[in-house]
C-alpha cells in the first residue's frame, strides 16, 4: 500500500489506486512514506505478531517491547494488508498499542504501524 505525508501540515493519506500523478498538499508534493527507514528503536516499532487462539486470528503489538502511548508520542494506527483487503485499527493515547486481525491462513500478509514521531513501520508475514 502507498501512504503519503505532507511535511508542512502533517496530513497523511492512503492512496487507493495506482495513479502516478503527484498529490499536492499545502502547495507541495506529498512524500511517500517508506517503512522501517527512520532511525529509531526497532524493538519498539516493528509490529510483533502472535497467533491468536482461533485459526486465522492474529494479535499485533507495537513492538516486541511495548511502545509508549502518550499524547506527545504514540502509535496512531495499525493496519493489516492481505490480498485485496486493508484493515486499519486506529489508536488513541492511553490505549495499548495492540490490534487484532483476521487473516486467511497460508496467504502472505503485511502489518503496518504509524508512530507520530518515528513514522511508518512494517513486518511481512
Ligand atoms: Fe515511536
Amino acid at each position: 500500500m502507498k501512504i503519503f505525508k505532507c511535511n508542512l501540515c502533517g496530513k497523511i493519506m492512503y492512496q487507493l489506486n495506482d495513479v502516478k500523478t503527484p498529490t499536492i498538499c499545502c502547495g507541495e508534493e506529498m512524500v511517500e512514506l517508506k517503512a522501517n527507514t527512520t532511525d529509531a528503536a526497532t524493538e519498539k516499532h516493528v509490529p510483533f505478531v502472535t497467533e491468536g487462539e482461533k485459526a486465522g486470528h492474529i494479535m499485533v503489538q507495537v513492538g516486541e517491547v511495548e511502545h509508549p502511548m502518550t499524547e506527545e508520542h504514540s502509535i496512531q494506527w495499525i493496519a493489516c494488508e492481505q490480498d485485496n483487503r486493508v484493515t486499519f485499527n486506529y489508536l488513541k493515547p492511553g490505549e495499548k498499542p495492540v490490534a487484532k486481525f483476521k487473516v486467511k491462513e497460508g496467504v502472505p500478509y503485511t502489518i503496518y504501524e504509524y508512530c507520530n514521531l518515528h513514522g511508518l513501520w512494517k513486518v511481512e508475514k
